[in-house]
């Protein structure tokens, strides 16, 4: 039941206490895991402007960065039997890990409540808000 986890990761702490969950999955009978990094286009575009930087040089780096986050988690997995998938898509971040469940055809989604803004206020961030909501598989909610 359980065979396919999409696991999106803003590399926050409470994604990374997701990452915890996700990697104990193996004993409930999951093999394959598709990590996913929504880079969101806004953040880029306001950071060339704001830092008056080249566009090109700041979403490079973006990505390296990205990359440099996710290797060790892939490798990670991999030592523990997985099979691991790696998306960095740019989209709106909700959209994205909406569209890249029924692309992969997962079994169920495990995510952090909150993420790097983590309002204390906040029962939810707006993203795992959206997931919850508008997900159409079992989504589970890793709390901070
Ligand atoms: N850009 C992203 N790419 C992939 N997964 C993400 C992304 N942003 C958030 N997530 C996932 O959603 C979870 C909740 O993050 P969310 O962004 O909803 O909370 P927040 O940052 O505290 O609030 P908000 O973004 O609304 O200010 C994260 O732990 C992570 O699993
Ligand atoms: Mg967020």
């Amino acid at each position: 039941m359980l065979e396919k986890v999409l696991y999106p990761t803003d590399f926050s702490d409470v994604a990374m206490k997701a990452f915890q969950f996700v990697k104990q999955l193996n004993k409930c009978g999951v093999r394959e895991v598709v990590i996913l990094h929504v880079v969101d286009q806004r953040s880029v575009d306001a950071l060339a402007i704001y830092t008056d930087r080249d566009f090109l040089g700041i979403e490079k780096a973006w990505e390296e960065n990205v990359m440099e986050q996710i290797r060790p988690m892939e490798d990670e997995l991999k030592e523990l039997g997985f099979q691991v998938t790696v998306r960095i898509e740019k989209d709106v971040p909700f959209s994205s890990i909406l569209k890249v469940e029924e692309e992969e055809d997962v079994s169920v989604i495990v995510i952090g409540s909150h993420g790097k803004s983590n309002v204390k206020e906040m029962l939810l961030g707006s993203v795992s808000e959206k997931v919850v909501r508008k997900a159409r598989k079992p989504v589970l909610v890793v709390k901070r």
